[in-house]
């Protein structure tokens, strides 16, 4: 089996390379890679590296994922997130594939308290959330062997993540303020990866399962809360902070001001998927534990 992967680099892109490794032979292209033209900018160059590479399983984890930047480059984020999406569900279609897209619960107004059902009315906030969501329903309307992943909160071990700037802020301050009042699970790219092969594998043998899901860790929490339970892991494996778990207050989203509009409630229910692929999903806490730990304790 020969499976295509784009975006190798990002936070899911890494994790899917060591997931999707023993499922097949793995071509994993970033923006700037020699071997095939993989720029979405230039979407119209995708389309050709699918025919060169005549993959079984196209993945897709390329995107422009700056949420404010997003707010003054809606045409780049259009193309990025919506239009090169839509030639690679073109090109999978044209040879068989089976395309893997992510998205976002930003395509969600962010309203009410329930977690997000897969068929509930969209209703974007931003750009982003708005340019993901003409995402997939291209990939859905040109491709319809296609798995769509909608996820929330997405951290990795590896780069920048909330997680790491909560404990560099509390080494510095005394007190914090984090949002109380948006809430979500924390999604580790480990778990998003893990899940994309398993599903992928099961879709392969039973093409009935195609389709879009809502996948994110177990349980729920605000950022508050997230930078709550990091702290609390951090001096539990010894590190010194000025600013323990005590020390981060609550405020309300409107007391940051940030170009893009987030939503309040990013819960997703993820009972289709558990039910069609048979997985369980960790806790959030389990995932931030284990990422907070490689990262203290590995000098
Ligand atoms: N992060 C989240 O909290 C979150 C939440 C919900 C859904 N998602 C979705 O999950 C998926 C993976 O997100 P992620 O967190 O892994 O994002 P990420 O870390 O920002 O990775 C995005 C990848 O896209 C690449 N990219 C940027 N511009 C490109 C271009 N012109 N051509 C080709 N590749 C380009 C980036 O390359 P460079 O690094 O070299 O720029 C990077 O490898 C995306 O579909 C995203 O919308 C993410």
């Amino acid at each position: 089996m020969k499976i295509l992967l784009f975006g190798k680099g990002g936070q899911v892109g890494w994790e899917l390379q060591r997931s999707l490794a023993p499922l097949g032979a793995l071509t994993a292209l970033d923006f700037d890679s020699a071997e095939y033209p993989a720029d979405f900018s230039r979407p119209d160059a995708l389309a050709q590296t699918v025919l060169s590479v005549r993959p079984d399983v196209i993945v897709n984890a390329a995107a422009h994922t700056a949420v404010d930047k997003a707010e003054s480059e809606g045409e780049l984020a259009r193309v990025l997130n919506a239009a090169a999406p839509g030639i690679l569900a073109q090109a999978a279609r044209q040879i068989g594939a089976l395309m893997v897209h992510y998205s976002t619960d930003y395509v969600f107004d962010g309203s009410g308290e329930q977690p997000w059902r897969e068929g509930d009315a969209t209703g974007p906030l931003n750009v982003y959330g708005r340019t993901k969501l003409e995402g997939e329903q291209l990939v859905a309307r040109h491709c319809a062997r296609h798995l769509i992943l909608r996820t929330s909160w997405v951290y990795a071990a590896r780069g920048g993540n909330f997680a790491k700037t909560m404990l560099r802020l509390a080494q510095e301050r005394e007190r914090l303020t984090v949002v109380g009042d948006q809430f979500g699970a924390p999604t580790g790219a480990e778990l998003l990866a893990d899940v994309t092969a398993h599903a992928v594998m099961q879709t392969l043998r039973e093409p009935g399962k195609a389709g879009l899901y809502h996948l994110a860790a177990a349980g729920e929490t605000s950022w508050h809360g997230y930078a709550r339970f990091v702290l609390e892991q951090a001096q539990a494996l010894g590190v010194a902070l000025k600013a323990g778990p005590e020390a981060v207050d609550p405020v309300p989203a409107r007391a940051f001001s940030t170009l893009a509009k987030r939503p309040h409630n990013s819960r997703l229910n993820t009972e289709k998927l558990r039910a069609a692929f048979g997985l369980h999903l960790p806790h959030w806490q389990d995932g931030v534990r284990r990422m907070l730990h490689e990262i203290l304790t590995q000098k």
